[in-house]
């Protein structure tokens, strides 16, 4: 029989790219059950091309909400859990901390607990190929200096923004469970991604939006945090191998080699977008490095992130495949493709397209 994922918020960016990647890997020979949300950051548009498959359902849920996670488990023999669904943005997270606490740690430990309750047997073991990944953020190591060091999966926990504090409550509450019961469940610490469906509250989507429509661009403080970004389908794929191959209880770090100052960032997508824009496209007029404009940094603003991802590499042979310039291309071609999507979720448009899909729902 086809192994089951539970895959919660894989409505968002990285959810969803991460089940369009296994169907393309495995085809009919799995089943995914996506439960999420859909907060502002889940967009049913972004699977909309696999709803007609037999073996993918959308279950709209809170994984706060015990019930209807609980029930999900009852009615389904699920194998695999990828847990994904979080509230995920640091400047969110600055304005208004109390979801983060909500979302990434009381439905990390909803969650948890609903697969432990469904997954364990008399005698404390459990049943046999269940397996939990808890998907995570490098964040929750704080920030290293600009001239130095690197993220290791021991790297102690010191996270600075309301998010990552989050996330790392979550993270330890993954391993409490690992600890206590020999919960089967791995933890993935990974750096910036990028790519197709990024909501454009995040730096690389939004300066790609904000140029093409000749709007500012704006920079925290000096420009020059530096952040390791990874292209979103070498995440998925890194995901899949860590459950696949990963030894239960460990934690493994999932970086791009690809550290980069957010104003190179920016420079490089501005390139890029002239690069690529059709001689006679109007919007060439409007792209220019005058459109960037330093504005007040963020509070608490972490300096530098990098991972070193060797661990990964020695025990499970995952690398980034997707060079920076080549994955900066395969993201702005999609964005000139789906300019309905951008205006969809710009606008709010998308959330219109739940209530006439899922009428009553
Ligand atoms: P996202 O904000 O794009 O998507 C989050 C998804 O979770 C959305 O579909 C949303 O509707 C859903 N969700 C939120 N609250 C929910 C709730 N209470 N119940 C059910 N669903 C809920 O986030 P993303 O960028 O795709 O990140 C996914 C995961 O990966 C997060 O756990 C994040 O911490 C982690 N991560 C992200 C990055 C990154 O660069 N984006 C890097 C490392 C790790
Ligand atoms: P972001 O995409 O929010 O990811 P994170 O904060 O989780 O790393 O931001 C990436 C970097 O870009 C971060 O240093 C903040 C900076 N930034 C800007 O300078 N301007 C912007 O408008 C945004 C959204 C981010």
């Amino acid at each position: 029989m086809a192994r089951t994922y539970l895959v919660t918020g894989g409505a968002g960016f990285i959810g969803s790219n991460y089940i369009h990647y296994m169907f393309r890997i495995y085809g009919d020979g799995i089943r995914i059950i996506n439960a999420d949300a859909l907060t502002y950051a889940g967009n049913l548009e972004n699977l909309r091309d696999l709803e007609d498959r037999e073996n993918y359902t959308f279950v709209k849920a809170d994984i706060t909400d015990k019930e209807a996670i609980r029930a999900i488990f009852q009615e389904n023999d699920i194998d695999r859990v990828v847990h994904f669904a979080a509230e995920s943005h640091v400047d969110r997270s600055i304005r208004d901390p109390e979801v983060f606490v909500q979302t990434n740690v009381l439905g990390t430990a909803v969650v948890l607990n609903c697969a432990k309750e469904a997954w364990e047997q008399p005698d404390g073991s459990f049943k046999e190929g269940k397996k939990f990944l808890h998907v995570s953020t490098d964040e929750v190591y704080g920030s290293l200096e600009e001239d130095g060091g690197y993220f290791y999966e021991t790297t102690p926990y010191a996270p600075h923004s309301p998010y990552s504090a989050s996330k790392a409550a979550s993270d330890f509450l993954v391993r409490s469970y690992i600890d206590t019961y020999h919960f089967p469940a791995n933890i993935t610490n990974c750096s910036n991604n990028y790519g197709p469906y990024q909501f454009p509250e995040k730096l690389i989507p939004l300066m790609i939006n904000n140029a093409l429509h000749g709007r500012k661009l704006p920079v925290y403080g000096d420009g020059k945090n530096v952040r390791d970004w990874l292209y979103v389908e070498d995440h998925a794929k890194a995901i899949d191998l860590v459950q696949e191959k990963g030894r239960l209880g460990e934690t493994y770090n999932i970086g791009g080699h690809n550290e980069k100052q957010n104003i190179e960032i920016i420079h490089i997508i501005i390139e890029t977008l002239l690069e690529m824009l059709p001689e006679d496209d109007a919007r060439r007029k409007l792209i220019s490095t005058d459109l960037i404009s330093y504005v007040e940094d963020r509070k608490g603003h972490d300096r530098r992130y990098a991972i070193a991802p060797d661990k990964i590499k020695a025990e499970i042979g995952w690398e980034p495949e997707t060079m920076f310039k080549e994955g900066i291309r395969k993201t702005i071609a999609w964005y000139f493709e789906h300019e309905d999507w951008m205006e969809n979720v710009t606008s709010g448009d998308y959330q219109k397209y739940y209530e006439e899909m899922y009428k009553g729902n």
